[in-house]
């Protein structure tokens, strides 16, 4: 079916209010992205969502809804008619999943870690590789937030360690330690959907052996010899007892999800666990690293 999309400019006060305005007008679907096109960072129901300044809200007609109609009825209800910013686009009528697909793309982190999409050939198949095929969760390995995670985790001898993925969403941070070498993981995550998602990556990459999955209500007590925990500030904040207390004296800690004006509260409550290092950044966002004491 071909599709109209609506683009509305807007910022961190406006993006919400948009949004309902444009589900109102009748659009199947609402997204938000940031002037440069990157996807919001998706939230937990219930979560605040994370909007950057410069936030495009996209509302998805079918092609036979009246569109005039549609501006009208915001205009009607925009405080200031003049300064609304729209655009319109006709979006082709494309298999959208196939699309995603063709623009997912093996990429490398740090000196030896490939992810690379389950559909795809493997480019370095000496290096270490993980086959990876999200299906409905988050990670991918294009978020910043990943990509630090990974970077970090390449970084490290992983060799014979147990790992703890504190919100393991796709299982590619799971994947990566094993495949780095770690003897054991467990990934942990609020979201079933994510733990099948992890399980059946870790059948994809042969290491469903060493991958223990659990929802937070299951998770057992250990120590764990590096830890890495990428979900948003707020959990990270409520959770620091929990997560540092999978840390084994000594071990290691990352944390990300963490936008840089979050940061440094976020190095001060974990210091009272952790020696912090520096904190890295990746455009907007950062990863936090430290040693237990
Ligand atoms: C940003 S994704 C990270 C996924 C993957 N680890 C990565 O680095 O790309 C955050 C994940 O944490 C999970 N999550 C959020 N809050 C959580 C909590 N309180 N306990 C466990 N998992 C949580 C979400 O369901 C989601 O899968």
């Amino acid at each position: 079916m071909p599709w109209i999309q609506l683009r509305l400019s807007a910022n961190e006060e406006t993006a919400e209010k948009y949004s309902e305005w444009l589900m109102a007008a009748g659009s199947q679907a609402v997204t938000f992205i940031d002037a440069k096109d990157t996807p919001i960072y998706e939230p937990l129901p219930g979560d605040e969502v994370v909007y950057w300044h410069n936030t495009v809200v996209m509302g998805l007609f079918d092609a036979s809804h009246d569109m005039e109609k549609v501006i009208s009825y915001l205009k009607g209800i925009h405080p200031d008619k003049q300064a609304m910013q729209y655009k319109l686009e006709q979006l082709e009528d494309k298999d959208w999943e196939r699309e995603w697909m063709d623009n997912f793309h093996p990429m490398k982190f740090g000196n030896r870690l490939w992810i690379c999409p389950s559909w795809r050939e493997v480019p370095e198949p000496e290096a270490v590789n993980v086959m990876l095929d999200p299906g409905l969760a988050f990670g991918t390995g294009t978020h910043p937030t990943t990509a630090l995670c990974l970077t970090w985790l390449d970084g490290l001898d992983l060799t014979d360690k147990v790992v703890v993925d504190f919100g393991c969403g796709s299982g590619i941070l799971s994947l990566a330690a094993l495949k780095l070498g770690a003897k054991k993981v467990i990934g942990i995550d609020i979201d079933p959907q994510a733990l099948q998602a992890s399980q059946e990556n870790a059948k994809r990459n042969g290491v469903e052996d060493r991958l223990e999955l659990y929802l937070p209500k299951d998770q057992p007590t250990l120590k764990a010899d590096v830890v890495v925990a990428n979900i948003l500030a707020g959990p990270l904040r409520e959770l620091a007892p929990t997560i540092t207390e999978f840390v084994a004296d000594n071990g290691l800690l990352a944390l990300s999800g963490v936008l840089e004006e979050q940061a440094q509260g976020l190095v001060e409550i974990y210091s009272q666990w952790c020696d912090m290092d520096p904190v890295a950044v990746q455009e907007e966002w950062v990863r936090l690293s430290g040693k237990r004491h």
